[in-house]
């Protein structure tokens, strides 16, 4: 199937199910937008791509729907002399190409993921749907969309999908969708973890993309691991007690908190072999989304929002509108390692809950003084339903928050490099902000150093955009 073919949605909510309801229900239609109307001016040295993955299914899911399942569809805003476009596109993965020929959905959901569909009708497209839906980056002149279950999905920078990556046969099944790319050395670093083998497969590829290390790490139990970080000499995972146990499959959560399993800090030279990693016992917790880190002397530092009990709700409920998920939010944490006494440890340091954790990732493995996050300010909201976008400053312990009022909810803030002044802190935060009063998004561009004066731009685009997971910005060339 090409790109070429024109898919329209069929999915209806009939079933109450949660993770369809008010802005999770996917868009059914691909469109191309130019001259958007905006409110405010976008700033002249914006000059790129903003895109959005997230999912958003094309067919009727069959059983409980969880968000994680959908079908990747990515969201590009192009900003253009002061211009904005749009386009979306679903990710035409082999999974959904073979339901595109049926005309019905035939893989289950991630709560359910075992029980395969039958072979004569999907093909080669396997037992298991990649949706790629998680992320997006650019790495030696490639786009991949991402989802840690699988391959990367490559795709145009016109969000065209050209079809599953595996680095020439080098890449030994999944990726991460939080690699770490350093943008000194041109180098990404990343990582696959494996429900069914007690393993981290770690990787390093060099600015022309070739993979050039490769490490597999033995861990206790197979842990569900979704981001890490790097310092300019070290990869630093952590191996949190959040287990995959297939083997409850279809009888209770597939994915369960062990805190009795403890946490560890795991520290590995950027080009070591497994038995080059040191462990570092902390107190039980689960990060998903670290902002940087870095190393200075002995001492490594890193922070992250961590959860003290995460539940993502991947459970068969009973019921197909029965949400599972304990709806606990993760709060910003600090941690550190000293490597010379073998020590490490962690200290809260907001009590605001948030994620999406982001920071400028041109200074990825380095000192960064200024983090952003979306947050919870109201009571009220449910986990990953965010009203407000989050800046700190570590120096001076100020914290700037701009809040989308109470129908307004916030995604993934990214960070837009000033290209002139090329300082940390200087740059456009974009974030696609969804208003359940209007049922319109708005890309809102914000001066990064000032977000208590709100959007410098809001670009109105003529559809909504899905909540969704990651989000990235590609600077025009
Ligand atoms: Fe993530």
């Amino acid at each position: 199937m090409s790109s070429a073919t024109t898919l329209i949605g069929h999915v209806t909510n009939n079933d109450g199910q949660p993770d369809l309801s008010g802005n999770m229900f996917p868009v059914g239609t691909e469109v191309d937008v130019t001259a958007l109307q905006v409110t405010g001016q976008i700033p002249a040295g914006l000059q790129g791509t903003f895109v959005r993955n997230g999912p958003n299914p094309l067919f009727q899911p069959i059983g409980h729907y969880h968000m994680f399942d959908g079908d990747g569809m990515l969201h590009g805003i192009t900003l253009d002399n002061g211009q904005a476009s749009y386009r979306n596109r679903w990710i035409r993965s082999r999974g959904l190409q073979a339901e595109a020929a049926l005309g019905r959905s035939v893989y289950r959901g991630l709560s359910e993921v075992m029980e395969f569909p039958d072979p004569a009708l999907v093909g080669d497209a396997g037992p298991v749907k990649n949706p790629a839906n998680t992320h997006i980056i650019r790495h030696a002149g490639k786009y991949l969309a991402l989802w840690e279950g699988g391959l990367p999905t490559e795709v145009t920078a016109s969000l065209d999908t050209v079809g599953e990556y595996n680095f020439n046969g080098k890449l030994h099944g999944a990726m991460t969708a939080h690699p770490r790319l350093d943008p000194r050395t041109g180098e990404m670093f990343f990582f696959s973890y494996s429900p069914v083998e007690p393993v981290i497969r770690y990787y390093v590829a060099d600015a022309s993309g070739t993979i050039v290390h490769y490490t597999k790490i033995d861990i206790p139990a197979p842990v569900m691991m979704h981001d890490f970080i790097i310092t300019e000499q070290h990869a630093v995972f952590l191996d949190s007690p959040i287990v995959m146990d297939i083997a409850n499959m279809g009888k209770g959560p597939l994915v369960q908190w062990r805190p009795e399993n403890g946490t560890r800090i795991g520290v590995l030279p950027r080009f070591g072999n497994a038995d080059e990693i040191r462990w570092f016992e902390i107190d039980p917790g689960h990060v998903q989304h670290f902002w940087n880190g870095w190393a200075e002397g002995d001492r490594i530092e890193f922070s992250g929002t961590r959860f003290e009990h995460p539940d993502f709700g991947i459970n068969p409920a009973s019921e197909p509108g029965a949400s599972t998920a304990d709806n606990t939010s993760p709060y910003p944490a600090k941690f550190w390692v000293d490597l010379a006494s073998g020590t490490a440890g962690w200290e809260q340091t907001d009590d605001l809950g948030g994620d999406f954790a982001r920071f400028n990732d041109d200074y990825n493995g380095v000192r960064t003084r200024y983090h952003y996050m979306s947050a919870a300010v109201a009571p009220e909201r449910r986990l990953g339903d965010f009203d407000s976008i989050v800046r700190y400053d570590d120096v001076t312990g100020d914290r700037q928050i701009w809040n989308s009022g109470p129908s307004g909810h916030v995604g993934e803030s990214v960070f837009a490099p000033n290209p002139v002044t090329q300082s940390e802190g200087d740059g456009w935060l974009l974030n696609a902000v969804y208003d359940d009063a209007t049922d319109r998004t708005d890309l809102c561009v914000f001066n990064a150093q000032d977000l208590n004066s709100g959007p410098v731009a809001r670009v109105h685009i003529t559809q909504r955009i899905p909540f969704g997971f990651h989000a990235n910005w590609f600077a025009a060339d």
